[in-house]
């Protein structure tokens, strides 16, 4: 499956050694429920926990040498 960001919803896609790009129609929330605007269509998300502006990304995973890879290591948990 190719994935064009015109789908429906929205994509998340995690780049090695990176953040998780999030495209098209979604809602960045706190865990108690304030929402965060984005400030635009595409956003990164740290995954490497250094970010200076959590929840995005400030390219800080290239300094610190951030390793993680851009598919599922894994099987999905099953039901
Ligand atoms: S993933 Fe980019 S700063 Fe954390």
């Amino acid at each position: 499956m190719t994935i064009t960001g015109d789908e429906p919803g929205a994509t998340v896609v995690p780049y090695e050694n990176g953040p998780l790009l999030i495209r098209g129609d979604f809602t960045l929330m706190t865990p108690d429920g304030q929402v965060i605007e984005p400030g635009r269509a595409t956003v990164a998300l740290c995954r490497c926990g250094k970010s200076a502006i959590k929840p995005f990304c400030d390219g800080t995973h290239k300094a610190i040498g951030f390793r993680a890879g851009s598919t599922r290591d894994s099987d999905p948990p099953r039901d």
